[in-house]
């Protein structure tokens, strides 16, 4: 495994990453039971919140009213470093699969494609942070349309969802992503329904790691 100065890692890392409505935290659930069904030990995660006092600070970064163009920058890092901390980090010591449902390639995709920050001097904040870096990234792509349609089935849609010309700069982002890493992200199709999509899942996994 690539890792940052947060090194004594064993286990094995796994992000997944798509625009709104991809179905990611859909397919991470599915790949989450399947290995523990099988008797892998798994901890599934996601980012932004996911640690002991996260659901304020996904709260802020959903629904506030930011006003500097870095705060939310800085709040989704600050984030990652509490996850890593509390979560992540602590099981891939265990040996444990970690499944992360959005990880830096989002930063990269909102922050740097979608707001305009510098990849580079992201990329940056990662290392000088210590991020580790996934195995590997499953990257669930599914058209504009379909991303709209899915999230329009939700009813509801939070202060980044809203914004249709983000949007489609995020999914140009992270198309533009996985040409810049193709070994470490795998694009999956993420369209059909969920046991379809659930078998490339497997199938790309299984490839990969077993
Ligand atoms: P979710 O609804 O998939 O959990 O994601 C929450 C929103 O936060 C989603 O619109 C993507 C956005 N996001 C970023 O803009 N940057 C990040 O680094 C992360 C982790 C999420």
């Amino acid at each position: 495994m690539r890792v940052g100065s947060m090194t004594h890692q064993k286990g094995l890392f796994i992000s997944f990453e798509g625009v709104d409505g991809s179905g990611k935290s859909t397919q991470a659930r599915m790949l989450y039971d399947h290995l523990r069904s099988i008797g892998y030990p798994v901890t599934l995660t996601r980012e932004p919140g996911d640690w002991s006092e996260g659901r304020k600070l996904r709260d802020i970064l959903l629904n506030g009213d930011l006003k500097h163009g870095k705060t939310e920058l800085f709040l989704f890092l600050a984030d990652r470093c509490e996850n890593l901390s509390q979560v992540i980090i602590p099981s891939l010591s265990r040996g444990e699969v970690v499944l992360c449902d959005r990880y830096t390639d989002s930063t990269l995709a909102y922050q740097c494609f979608g707001r305009g920050f510098n990849l580079e001097e992201v990329e940056s904040l990662f290392c000088w942070s210590g991020f580790p870096v996934p195995d590997i990234t499953l990257l669930l792509s599914i058209s504009q349309e379909e991303s709209l349609s899915r999230m329009k089935g939700r009813g509801t849609s939070d202060r980044l969802e809203s914004d249709l010309s983000l949007m489609s700069k995020v999914s140009l982002g992270f198309r533009s992503l996985s040409d810049r890493y193709p070994d470490r992200i795998c694009i999956l199709d993420g369209e059909g329904n969920p046991d379809k999509v659930f078998s490339r899942v497997l199938e790309a996994v299984e490839r990969i790691f077993w």
